[in-house]
C-alpha cells in the first residue's frame, strides 16, 4: 500500500507523458541509454533528467525540495548551504529484513542472507515497478565509486525518483557527467534502480517524504544489479553505499581477486615521521566515524582521515595490499557527535551539509542529543513538532544523519583520493564486547587473523531485544553487507593472504575491544581519543619497536607496552582488560563452533583448525 494518498485520475485530465530518455548527453553509451529507456518504459516517469553533478544542479534540486517541503534550509548564518530533511516516521533506517540477495543458487547467498529466487523477484518487480514513477521525475545518476579513472574504482548508474537521493548521491559519490563519460561498451557498470514507490495521479498533491509501506532492497549478484523500492532513507536508497560498495562489490571482489569491506581507513604518522595506513572493521554503531576522525591524545602522532565506512582493498602493482575509500562523503550518525566525541566531524559540517531527522533550534541551526552540553529549552523535533526537555522523547531521531563531502573534513589526508590507493600496514577487527575479548591482541598469522574477523561479535545490551549478554555475531562486520556466502568470504580472505604472501608482504592483523567492562559494570577503557594509545602499540608492532607476550588469544602487549601516562586506567583495570575467564571462553568457543557448523561444507577447514587451536590453548591456560 502506498503511503501517499492517491485518487483515480478523472476522465478528461491530461494523461502523464512518457518522455524519451534519448535526451541523454551527447556521447552517452548506447547500452546506458537502452537500459534507462527500459526502466522508463517500466516505471513511466513524467520526465527523465540526466544528472551532471554540477553545483547548479544541486542548487536547483535543493530549491525544488525546499519549495516542496522535503527540505528546510538551515539558517545560513550558522551553516551555509545546509538543509534538514524529515523522513516519514516509518522510513528511518536500513531495513535488513527486507534486504535480499537474489543469487541463482540459494547456497551462494549462504545462511546469513535473505535469499529470494531471482526469477520470482523479477516477476514481483515487473508488477510493483510498473508505473511506480508516474507523476514524478526519473533522475539518472552516473557515478564512480573511487577516484575517477582509478584502476580500483568501479562505475555505476542509479535511476531514482527521489531528488533527495540525487542530492545525497552527489555528496557521497563522484557523480555526474565525468563518470558517465567513462562508460563505454567495454566498461562494466552496476545498474541500480530506485523508486520510492509512490506514484502520483494527475493533480494529486505530493507529500514531503514519499515512500511505501512495502519495501524491497534486492541485489542480483550475477548481473550486478540492485533494485530498491519503497524507501528513500540512507542505505536503502543511496544505492552506491551498502548495496553497491559492499553487497555487489563483495561479489565482484570475490570474482576478481580483491576485497570490499566494511572498514574505515586511517593514515597515521609516528613521532619519527614514519607513515602508516590502517584499515579497521567494526560492526555498525561501534564508533567508526569517531575513530576515522580521531584526535590522538598521545604526543607526536598525527592521525588523518581517508574513509569512515567502506574500504576496497586490492594488491597493487608492487604486490602490496592497497586500499581506497570508494565513497566521497560521510553519512554519519548525528546523535552522540559533539565536541568531546568528534570535534572533527563538527568542523566538517560547517556548511554544504544535508541533515536528516535532526532537530532545529529557534535560531535556525541544527541540534541533536550530544551536540552541546546544554540542551536547548525549545526545539522543533525531527518530526516537525514543538519540543522541550520535558517532552520525554528524543529531539533528533537516534539514527538521524549528516551527509557531507569528505573533502570538507579538516583531517582529510592528502592521499585520500590517490587513484593507486594507500598501502595497508595493519588490519584491525573490533566489536562491542563487555566481556572476554581483550583490549588488543595481534593475530599469530593471517589465518588466525581471518578467524578473528570471522568471529567478530557484539553483546546485546539491556536496551535491545534478546537475552542480555547473548552474542550477536557480525563476521568481518559484514553480516548485513556480504553479497555472497559468508563462509566463501572467509575462504576468499584466506586465498588473498596466500596471494599477498606469494607477492612478498601481508599486513598484520589485530583485534581490539574498546568496550570491556569491569566487575562493577563500568568501562575499563576510556575510549575515544585515548584509543590512539592502542593504535600506537599496533603500529609500533608493525614497526618492530615493541615486544609482545604470547597468550591463548594472540600476542598481547608486554608490560608497559601501551603508554597509559595521563589516563586514569589503574593496574587492576589493565589486568581486567586482558583477563581470560576460561569457562566463559570455552562456552564462547562452543558457541563459535555451532555458528561455524551452520555453514556446512562451505566452512574453510582453516577455521575449524583455528578454533581447535584456540580451544587447546585456553584449556592449557586453565591447567597452568
Ligand atoms: C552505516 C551502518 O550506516 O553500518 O554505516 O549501518
Ligand atoms: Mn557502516
Amino acid at each position: 500500500m502506498t503511503l501517499t494518498p492517491t485518487r483515480p485520475s478523472s476522465a478528461g485530465e491530461k494523461p502523464h507523458q512518457v518522455p524519451s530518455p534519448l535526451s541523454a548527453p551527447e556521447g552517452t553509451d548506447s547500452g546506458v541509454i537502452a537500459w534507462v529507456e527500459s526502466i522508463a518504459d517500466l516505471t513511466t516517469p513524467d520526465a527523465v533528467v540526466w544528472c551532471d553533478g554540477s553545483a547548479a544542479e544541486f542548487d536547483r534540486l535543493t530549491r525544488l525540495m525546499v519549495a516542496s517541503g522535503t527540505l528546510t534550509q538551515v539558517n545560513p548564518e550558522h551553516r551555509p548551504y545546509s538543509f534538514v530533511a524529515r523522513s516519514h516516521p516509518a522510513d528511518v533506517a536500513r531495513v535488513e529484513s527486507r534486504t535480499f540477495i537474489c543469487s541463482e543458487n540459494e547456497a551462494d547467498a549462504g545462511p546469513t542472507n535473505n535469499w529470494r529466487d531471482p526469477k520470482e523477484m523479477r516477476a514481483t518487480f515487473d508488477e510493483i515497478f510498473a508505473g511506480s514513477m508516474r507523476g514524478r521525475t526519473m533522475y539518472v545518476i552516473p557515478f564512480s565509486m573511487g577516484p575517477l579513472g582509478s584502476p580500483l574504482a568501479r562505475l555505476g548508474v542509479q535511476v531514482t525518483d527521489s531528488p533527495y537521493v540525487v542530492a545525497s548521491m552527489g555528496i557521497m559519490t563522484r557523480m555526474g557527467a565525468a563518470a558517465l563519460r567513462l562508460i563505454d561498451s567495454n566498461t562494466e557498470w552496476v545498474r541500480a534502480v530506485h523508486s520510492v514507490g509512490a506514484p502520483l495521479e494527475v493533480g494529486q498533491e505530493d507529500v514531503a517524504w514519499p515512500c511505501n509501506e512495502t519495501k524491497y532492497i534486492s541485489h542480483f549478484p550475477e548481473t550486478r544489479e540492485i533494485w530498491s523500492y519503497g524507501s528513500a532513507y540512507g542505505g536503502n536508497a543511496l544505492l552506491a553505499k551498502k548495496s553497491f560498495a559492499l553487497r555487489i562489490a563483495s561479489v565482484m571482489a570475490h570474482d576478481e581477486g580483491w576485497l570490499a569491506e566494511h572498514m574505515l581507513i586511517l593514515k597515521l604518522t609516528n613521532p619519527r615521521g614514519r607513515v602508516f595506513h590502517l584499515v579497521a572493521a567494526f560492526p555498525s554503531a561501534c564508533g567508526k566515524t569517531n575513530l576515522a576522525m580521531l584526535k590522538p591524545s598521545i604526543p607526536g602522532w598525527k592521525v588523518e582521515t581517508i574513509g569512515d565506512d567502506i574500504a576496497w582493498l586490492a594488491p597493487g602493482a608492487d604486490g602490496r595490499l592497497r586500499a581506497i575509500n570508494p565513497e566521497a562523503g560521510f553519512f554519519g550518525v548525528a546523535p552522540g557527535t559533539g565536541p568531546v566525541t568528534n570535534q572533527t566531524a563538527m568542523d566538517t559540517m560547517w556548511g554544504n551539509t544535508i541533515f536528516t531527522n535532526v532537530a532545529i533550534r529557534d535560531d535556525g541551526d541544527v541540534w541533536w542529543e550530544g551536540m552541546t552540553e546544554k540542551t536547548p529549552d525549545h526545539l522543533i523535533d525531527w518530526q516537525g513538532n514543538d519540543w522541550t526537555p520535558a517532552s520525554g522523547t528524543p529531539a533528533a531521531h537516534p539514527n538521524s544523519r549528516f551527509t557531507v563531502a569528505a573533502a570538507q573534513c579538516p583531517t582529510i589526508s592528502d592521499d585520500w583520493d590517490d587513484p593507486e590507493g594507500v598501502v595497508v600496514d595493519a588490519i584491525v577487527f573490533g566489536g562491542r564486547r563487555a566481556t572476554n575479548v581483550p583490549l588488543v591482541v595481534e593475530a599469530r598469522d593471517w589465518e588466525h587473523g581471518v578467524y578473528i574477523g570471522a568471529t567478530v561479535s557484539s553483546e546485546r545490551t539491556a536496551a535491545a531485544e534478546g537475552t542480555v549478554g547473548e552474542l550477536r555475531r557480525d563476521p568481518f562486520a559484514m553480516m548485513p553487507f556480504c553479497g555472497y556466502n559468508m563462509a566463501d568470504h572467509w575462504s576468499h580472505w584466506l586465498e588473498m593472504g596466500k596471494t599477498l604472501r606469494a607477492n612478498g608482504t601481508v599486513p598484520r592483523i589485530f583485534q581490539v575491544n574498546w568496550f570491556r567492562k569491569g566487575d562493577d559494570g563500568s568501562w575499563l577503557w576510556p575510549g575515544f581519543a585515548e584509543n590512539s594509545r592502542v593504535l600506537e602499540w599496533i603500529l609500533d608492532r608493525v614497526d618492530g619497536r615493541t615486544p609482545a607476550v604470547d597468550s591463548p588469544l594472540g600476542w598481547k602487549p608486554a608490560e608497559g607496552g601501551v603508554n597509559l601516562e595521563g589516563t586514569d586506567v589503574t593496574e587492576k583495570d589493565w589486568e581486567q582488560l586482558f583477563e581470560l575467564d576460561q569457562d566463559a571462553w570455552l562456552a564462547e568457543l562452543d558457541d563459535t563452533e555451532q555458528f561455524f557448523e551452520s555453514f556446512g561444507d562451505r566452512l574453510p577447514e582453516a577455521m575449524t583448525r583455528q578454533l581447535a587451536d584456540i580451544r587447546r590453548r585456553v584449556k592449557l591456560s586453565r591447567e597452568n
